[in-house]
């Protein structure tokens, strides 16, 4: 079963932050269960490096913008890097196989394409063309000023795809998640799609238009062509991924990849993907994220401030996934407190070092009490009720479901007081500790993808490889772990 899942690629004239760590992460989280589940995942990220604002940002640095591009595009990679991100593929839009790619892609369009004149305003922000009524005092939505632009341009007939869009999401109601993003589509969609202005001429670093090389492709053509290429486009066949693919990006590029990008497929008669997720932008301290206010959240000290699980864990249980959210430092250091030391942290810390003080050998009896059975049963159904949250993108709710689990484990320790038990009934003793350590196991799988690196600890204290949910069906025998480390120090 194949799957695929992309987050945006990034453009490369600023440094990352934590919009882009927290794409990128979430795209992470959904990959690292899919590979869990058995899935074979393909998981991409990369650069996007053409168009008029990187041109101006080199310049604004005085280096060649090819070496610019090599020197931001790195960061990005630094950034997978620090969040510890599984992709199996960083993209950049400067490399050849993309360029081939992106020109086999605009010449599969050209029953669509036609030449004319662009006359109009732009946002080199955002890179988007706006209309007249969208400015308001020379800004465009995004905030950027706008430019005049006058000048020779392909256009692409997104004219005539106004009904297929509409018959798209009427017939695939799931392609647009989340369910409020799909209905502000469909009325921009509704509202009459007029043309696109596919190339430039006043700049060249882009990539040539086929045939016409004073023409360099529009920059969103060519990013959202980075999908085909990273299926190995125009060289391999790209239906089997691209029917599963899953793009995750913020809400406000959603109707480049939900309006242009389906229209684009069907002009090039390639598949769609299955679903295009809108997540929602953070704030800093009550504030938006700016240079000047000097609030950006850098991924970088957080992860040195707090650690990386934690930080991760954070962006996913803070703001269910899709909404708009606050970061703030305070917050952080009450999950941190309550969620993962208090919760987690103390569960596996009591059941793990108690059975190191029976000189770190549990003895396993599967021969269960009721309530040991509760336990069993619902540490064994865990991953059933993951898959399908996981499979909406739902990772707010899919962490709540692995906190009852741990919450009902910590009260389960709390009622069987095993601490009492050895003294008593060292018989019960061991089905109490066999039935914690298979929680612990599952809790171990369910956090995995969120928190990679405290998962791996767990997994080392109770001797779990952790490749595979399949490994939950396993059953213990009787072995000895090692002492276990609090999982949360205080001090980090
Ligand atoms: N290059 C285009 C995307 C092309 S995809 C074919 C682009 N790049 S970007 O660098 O400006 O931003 C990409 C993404 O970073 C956003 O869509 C979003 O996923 C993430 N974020 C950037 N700032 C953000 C926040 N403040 N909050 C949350 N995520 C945001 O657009």
């Amino acid at each position: 079963m194949n799957f695929y899942i992309t987050t945006p690629i990034y453009y490369i004239n600023g440094e990352p932050h934590i919009g882009h760590a927290y794409a990128s992460t979430a795209a992470d989280v959904i990959a690292r269960f899919k590979r869990l589940d058995g899935f074979n995942v393909l998981f991409t990220t990369g650069t996007d490096e053409h168009g008029i604002k990187v041109a101006r940002s080199a310049e604004k640095a005085g280096m060649p913008v090819q070496q610019f591009s090599d020197m931001v595009s790195q960061k990005f990679r630094d950034m997978t890097k620090l969040m510890n991100i599984s992709n199996d593929d960083f993209i950049r839009t400067t490399e050849e196989r993309h360029i081939k790619s992106a020109q086999k892609f605009w010449q599969m369009l050209e029953k669509d394409i036609y030449k004319d004149k662009y006359v109009g305003w732009y946002d080199p922000r955002d890179e988007t063309f706006v209309t007249e009524s969208e400015i308001v005092d020379g800004k465009a939505p995004s905030g950027g000023t706008v430019e005049w632009m006058e000048e020779e341009s392909y256009f692409f007939r997104l004219s005539a795809y106004q009904d297929k869009l509409l018959e798209l999401y009427e017939k695939n109601p799931d392609f647009i998640a989340p369910a409020s993003r799909r209905n502000e589509i469909i009325s921009f969609v509704k509202s009459g799609l007029k043309d696109l202005s596919i190339s430039r001429t006043k700049f060249d670093w882009g990539i040539p238009v086929p045939g016409d090389e004073k023409h360099v492709m529009y920059v969103w053509i060519d990013a959202l062509a980075n999908y085909v290429t990273l299926l190995g486009f125009p060289d391999k066949p790209i239906d089997d991924m691209m029917k599963e693919c899953i793009h995750i990006v913020g809400k406000e590029i959603l109707r480049f990849h939900a309006v242009y990008w389906p229209a684009f497929l069907m002009a090039a008669g390639l598949p769609l993907p299955k679903r295009i997720f809108a997540h929602g932008w953070w704030t800093s301290e009550g504030q938006k994220m700016s240079k000047s206010i000097g609030n950006v959240v850098s991924p970088s000290e957080m992860v040195e401030k707090y650690g990386l699980s934690q930080l991760r864990y954070f962006l996913f249980k803070e703001v269910r996934f899709g909404e708009d959210g606050d970061f703030s430092e305070a917050a952080l250091q009450n999950r941190i407190l309550y969620d993962l030391a208090n919760d987690l942290g103390n569960l596996v810390q009591r059941v793990l070092a108690f059975i190191q003080k029976l000189n770190g050998h549990l003895t396993v009896d599967y021969n269960f009490d009721a309530e040991a059975k509760v336990l069993f049963e619902h540490s064994h159904e865990l991953v059933k009720k993951l898959r399908p949250l996981i499979d909406k993108q739902d990772l707010h709710a899919a962490l709540l479901t692995v906190w009852e689990l741990i919450s009902e484990s910590n009260k389960f320790v709390n009622d069987m007081r095993p601490w009492k038990l050895a003294k008593s009934d060292t018989v019960k003793l061991n089905k109490v500790l066999t039935v914690l350590c298979e929680a612990i196991r599952a809790i171990g799988f369910g956090v995995a993808p969120f928190m990679p690196d405290t998962a791996e600890k767990i997994f080392a204290y109770i001797n779990t490889a952790g490749n595979s949910f399949d490994e939950i069906n396993v059953r213990f025998t009787d072995t000895d772990f090692v002492a276990p480390a609090p999982l949360f120090p205080r001090e980090k």
